[in-house]
């Protein structure tokens, strides 16, 4: 595992964004899956700016998600799609059905975990991107879930609504969601986890340097054989070990 502690959190998104330019130019037809989340807003904003400063093309790529929320209308703006149609997709040269995710409107929610499953394997992820939960979470896979998880609809933990409750001010957040499982994100080529803030620091921390346990699904990445954590130096306040310049 490579640990990147980056200046500030906007170089830590630099280096994310350097590890995607990286992925998707050096494959004609790169398959790359992309994350959910606060954290993700800043990376994708400098893709989007790259494309538009430096050609970066997105043209041969295809991108899959990691997880999206059951329970949100299709145009609701805090879907997942939507939120990355919003912040990356609309703005870059990705080809017209080059984005995949599962379905949370389809008639049968466990035949449709099945064939995500089937997409995402087929897909052979080179670069699967990560952000992580203060519980230690990675996509919707709460702790306490099997660390040989596959995709599957999954209740989202009370600490999870609640972090995410600031994006439903006028409701409830849902309480259920799609998710890749464990397996399934480890089945990529390459996990790239970034995190930023102080909040984020007792989470990263148990990732990193505690043991692999269901207690701690993030911990999974220990496991895998090709892993950088991209963090800030609030991210990064609890490591004891592992700390690598950038
Ligand atoms: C959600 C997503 C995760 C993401 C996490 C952290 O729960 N399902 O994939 O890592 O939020 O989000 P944020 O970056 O907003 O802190």
């Amino acid at each position: 595992m490579r640990v990147v502690v980056a200046a500030s959190a906007r170089s830590a998104a630099r280096v994310a964004a350097d590890l995607v330019e990286e992925f998707i130019t050096a494959s004609p037809s790169p398959a790359l899956g992309l994350a959910t989340g606060e954290t993700m807003e800043a990376p994708y904003a400098e893709l989007v700016r790259r494309h538009r400063e430096q050609g970066l093309s997105f043209a041969g790529a295809r991108v899959y998600l990691l997880d999206e929320y059951v329970g949100l209308g299709r145009l609701d703006r805090r879907a997942y799609r939507n939120v990355v149609d919003r912040q990356l997709v609309r703005h870059v040269d990705l080809a017209p059905g080059a984005v995949h995710g599962p379905d949370p409107h389809a008639a049968d929610l466990d035949t449709e975990c099945a064939r995500y499953e089937r997409e995402v394997r087929d897909a052979n992820i080179g670069l699967q991107l990560l952000g992580i939960g203060a519980n230690g979470h990675i996509a919707f896979n709460e702790p306490g879930e099997p660390l040989d998880s596959t995709t599957r609809v999954v209740t989202l933990s009370r600490r999870t609504r609640a972090d995410n409750a600031r994006f439903f001010p006028h409701g409830r957040s849902p309480a259920q969601a799609i998710t890749q499982g464990i397996a399934t994100i480890s089945a990529a080529a390459r996990l790239v986890l970034l995190a930023c803030g102080a909040h984020k620091a007792p989470a990263v921390a148990r990732a990193v340097e505690g043991p692999v346990t269901a207690e701690v699904p993030a911990s999974a990445i220990q496991l895998h054989p090709d892993v950088t954590v991209v963090l800030d130096p609030g991210a990064s306040s609890r490591l004891t070990e592992r700390v690598a310049d950038p």
